[in-house]
């Protein structure tokens, strides 16, 4: 039977520049030359990265030819209209096929609402914009029509300290009988070290990384390790 595809992700949240942004693909395109690493039907990678550098990421994928999809790290609530400062999602379907929805950060620190939330999901399925979106537990509730969910315990994002991999394949077991999903992944102070026994649960089809994708070496290198688990 073939296997099923897994999804590596970094989200980059607010951090780099846009020199920064060069270095990084420059950086991946020659280390994935010389470590002979192709585009894989086994692993799916998606960089989530902030709305100024979506164009500039869509350019440099396209000039190295890398195996890396783009998404955005939220989108509008609102269509387009006179919305100042809103970024719509047709504008971000332009440059990119999917989209962050939930995550704890924005939950917290912006006061997003499961009403704003929900429209969200609707309007980026309207732009046909994939949404990957983000759990804080198996009650969190989930839009209909998500496809992607990510379970991300909100004490262990960039604390160091993981979810054990026994109790997020339990989650997201859970969530998949409850819901029609196609994708789960585990996002939480994932490393090199600790990502193989997350990507052995059967239940996990993928990792959401933060710390981890900034640099592109360690990026690349769990895309190894996913490509071999
Ligand atoms: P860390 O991998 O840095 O813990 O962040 C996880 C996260 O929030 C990804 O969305």
């Amino acid at each position: 039977m073939e296997r099923k595809t897994k999804i590596i992700a970094g989200n980059w949240k607010s951090y780099k520049s846009e020199g920064d942004v060069h270095d990084w693909f420059k950086q991946f395109a020659e280390k994935q030359k010389k470590d002979s690493f192709e585009k894989s039907h086994s692993v799916e990678c998606i960089l989530f990265v902030p709305f100024i550098y979506l164009s500039l990421a869509k350019h440099l994928i396209d000039h190295f030819r890398l195996p890396l999809s783009i998404g955005a790290q939220t989108v509008s609530s609102y269509p387009s209209g006179a919305y100042t400062g809103e970024v719509t999602a047709q504008m971000v379907a332009q440059y990119a096929k999917y989209v962050l929805i939930g995550h704890s950060e924005r939950r917290k620190l912006l006061g997003e609402e499961e009403r704003t939330l929900t429209e969200k999901v609707h309007l980026a399925k309207n732009a046909h914009l994939e949404t990957l979106y983000c759990i804080q537990n198996e009650e969190t509730p989930i839009p209909i029509g998500v496809r992607y969910v990510a379970y991300e315990p909100v004490w262990a994002i960039g604390s160091g300290t993981s979810d054990s991999p026994e109790n997020a394949n339990k989650v997201a077991s859970v969530v998949k009988k409850a819901h029609p999903l196609q994708y789960v992944l585990y996002g939480g102070s994932v490393t090199v070290k600790n990502v193989e026994e997350f990507l052995k649960m059967d239940a996990i089809d993928g990792i959401l990384l933060g710390k981890a994708s900034l640099d592109p070496y360690i990026f690349l290198e769990i895309v190894q390790i996913s490509l071999r688990t």
